[in-house]
């Protein structure tokens, strides 16, 4: 939420910075801004997109320092003058800001009272006027001057009119990282910023802040001793980040393509055929330890918590280990049972959703033990848990998440199989299981081909206002799922309900003008969801069903979705795939930018 760029070295900084921008628009996408600093400080910041920030960039733009930001707005509306990078009065510091200031209201007021002219709503502005009122020498001890007073949470960029050669980041809460270049540095809050620039990179830690200069960073605490925080290589491949020939196509669109590709590297090397069962290396639990395990609880937020409630089901199916799942932004404020033999989960694609992470933090101060299922390497979260399973996804940019859910489902049955091969599960049911998760990249493939139908059945949805997705046990968290994706992107009102529900209220609202996209698997439940399927369409309620090539729907008037049959516990994840592209199409037909969805942004870092 919010992006953070920064750069010092021998080049021109504007264009480096506004590149790096459009990187990072994903985390919030209002307004953006850059401030170089050559022979003088200068800031251009723009309600709008980057692309807007670029045009108003005067031709003098020169410096060979400077940060930039792309805003989702908190405090105060989106406008120029709320936009980042905020200047002091003076107009010699200017800072960009990610998180939240919580004491903002009274440091405002004290700020005026001395006799301060703050120009904006935001909270961020604080910062840049105390750092200038601070009467310590180095900019490094003028920095810790001004977040002692400040009380909340930053990733923060730094640059002063008074020391050209450096610029000085903090780290509490919300992500800030170092690159190492060749003569050259950057910083960001997340590595897409600067991948195509450098892969060596430093996470600095919450409490921590980094000088950098043209040649290196040094790093320190709050209480300015050192501390030795080293730059590391880090495994990615700045190639996930380069998209060739889909480039002009909406990520979110790539990243749905992308998927049997990333459900495959999820796999590779952690699948056991002889013994039927998967091999976890991050787990750090010896069968010993797995095997005293009580209870799972599962925790993410959004469509992370829906996935979770996916893995929870398929956690109790094979290794009949009572599992459930919490949305993770109320867990810790319902001061939770925190107990020895449960193994908690914290799930996040980003790694940085704040709700989780605070609930993990929560649970380890109580002793409890925690696993990421987590896709950004080095993020908070994974950094935070006692042991984990990274998802192998790659990139995801778009906001609405696709392949980083798969993979995340794929995670779960991963750990289903490892948990119930060391309990009651047989070795013949290990291997079948095996075998559909190996079928499942070929499967998700053939979905996608059968997109045309989709893109149709999504632009006759789309004309609806409001709809239902509705799906029994396995299916229930896949239409939370789908109707999640749809009111996201597309804006029109989705409700999701378990199928057998629909008759104890909602079915009031079937009309004809009310369609309910139904989630119908070939399980032992399929007569039940038939049933309740005609009772809708009885009400002349328009129907899609999402379902397998040999279930009958008989006599219903239905636009019907096939997918391919799997082993009957990994069937949900194939039943989301359709659902990505309903949703897809639908906002795309109704023209809204796919990839930028109002309101929202990547990676939810503010509580
Ligand atoms: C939906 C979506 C959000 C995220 C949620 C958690 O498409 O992207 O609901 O799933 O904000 O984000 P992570 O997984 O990064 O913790």
């Amino acid at each position: 939420m919010c992006g953070i760029v920064g750069y010092i070295g021998p080049q021109q900084a504007a264009g480096l910075l506004t590149e790096g921008l459009a990187r990072l628009e994903h985390r919030g996408y209002d307004s953006a801004g850059v401030a170089v600093l050559g022979s003088r400080l200068q800031v251009v910041k723009k309600a709008g997109r980057v692309r807007d920030l670029v045009d108003a960039l005067p031709k003098r733009f020169a410096g060979k320092v400077g940060i930039g930001h792309t805003r989702w707005a908190t405090h105060g509306p989106a406008n120029d003058t709320n936009a980042h990078p905020h200047l002091s009065a003076g107009g010699r510091v200017a800072v960009v800001h990610n998180g939240i200031v919580d004491n903002a209201a009274s440091l405002r007021e004290r700020l005026t009272e001395a006799g301060v002219e703050l120009v904006s709503d935001t909270d961020t502005e604080v910062f840049a006027h105390l750092i200038e009122a601070s009467t310590a020498e180095s900019l490094e001890a003028k920095v810790v001057d001004a977040l002692a007073q400040v009380e909340g949470t930053w990733g923060l960029a730094v640059v002063h009119a008074d020391f050209p050669d450096r610029m000085v980041v903090a780290r509490n809460g919300s992500p800030l990282i170092v690159g190492v270049g060749d003569g050259e540095m950057y910083v960001a809050s997340d590595l897409a910023a600067v991948v195509r620039h450098t892969t060596t990179v430093a996470h600095l830690d919450d409490g921590e802040l980094a000088t950098v200069t043209a040649t290196g960073f040094t790093t320190f605490r709050q209480d300015l001793t050192t501390t030795t925080t080293t730059a590391r290589e880090v495994d990615v491949d700045p190639s996930a980040y380069e998209y060739g020939e889909l480039a002009d196509e909406p990520r979110m669109f790539t990243e749905i393509l992308e998927q049997p590709s990333s459900v495959e590297r999820a796999l590779r090397g952690r699948l056991d055929e002889r013994f039927g069962t998967a091999h976890l290396g991050g787990l750090n639990l010896d069968p010993r330890e797995l095997r005293a395990i009580r209870r799972v609880k599962i925790l993410g937020c959004g469509s992370a918590y829906y996935v979770g409630q996916m893995g929870a089901g398929l956690i109790e199916e094979l290794a009949r280990i009572p599992a459930d799942a919490e949305a993770a932004s109320e867990f810790r404020y319902r001061n939770p049972i925190i107990e020895p033999d449960t193994l908690y989960v914290a799930v996040s694609q980003s790694g940085e959703t704040i709700d989780t992470l605070l609930a993990v933090q929560e649970i380890k101060r109580k002793g409890g033990r925690v696993l990421g299922v987590v896709n950004v390497v080095g993020s908070a979260i994974a950094r935070a848990v006692d042991g984990g399973i990274y998802l192998h996804a790659g990139p995801e940019i778009a906001v609405a998440s696709t392949k980083a859910l798969t993979n995340m489902y794929v995670a779960f049955s991963l750990l289903a199989l490892q948990l119930g091969r060391v309990r009651d599960l047989s070795i013949a049911d290990g291997k079948r299981l095996i075998a559909g998760l190996q079928a499942l990249p070929a499967q998700i493939e053939e979905i996608v081909k059968g997109e045309a139908h989709i893109e149709e059945v999504a632009t006759r949805l789309a004309q609806a206002e409001s709809m239902f997705f509705v799906g029994r046990v396995r299916g229930y968290p896949v239409a939370r799922e789908g109707a999640q994706k749809l009111k996201e992107i597309s804006y029109r009102h989705a409700e999701a309900y378990q199928t057998s529900e629909l008759k104890h209220g909602p079915l009031a609202l079937i009309s004809e003008s009310v369609p309910t996209v139904a989630i119908v698997p070939q399980d032992e439940l399929t007569d039940r969801n038939v049933a309740a399927l005609h009772e809708i369409s009885a009400r002349r309620g328009p129907l899609v069903v999402v379902t397998h090539p040999d279930v009958d729907l008989g006599e219903l008037d239905a636009l019907r979705v096939d997918v391919p049959k799997n082993e009957v516990e990994l069937d949900p994840i194939l039943m989301t795939i359709p659902l990505q592209l309903i949703a897809f199409h639908a906002a795309k037909a109704l023209g809204h930018d796919v990839d930028k969805p109002r309101n929202l942004a990547k990676s939810v870092t503010v509580e």
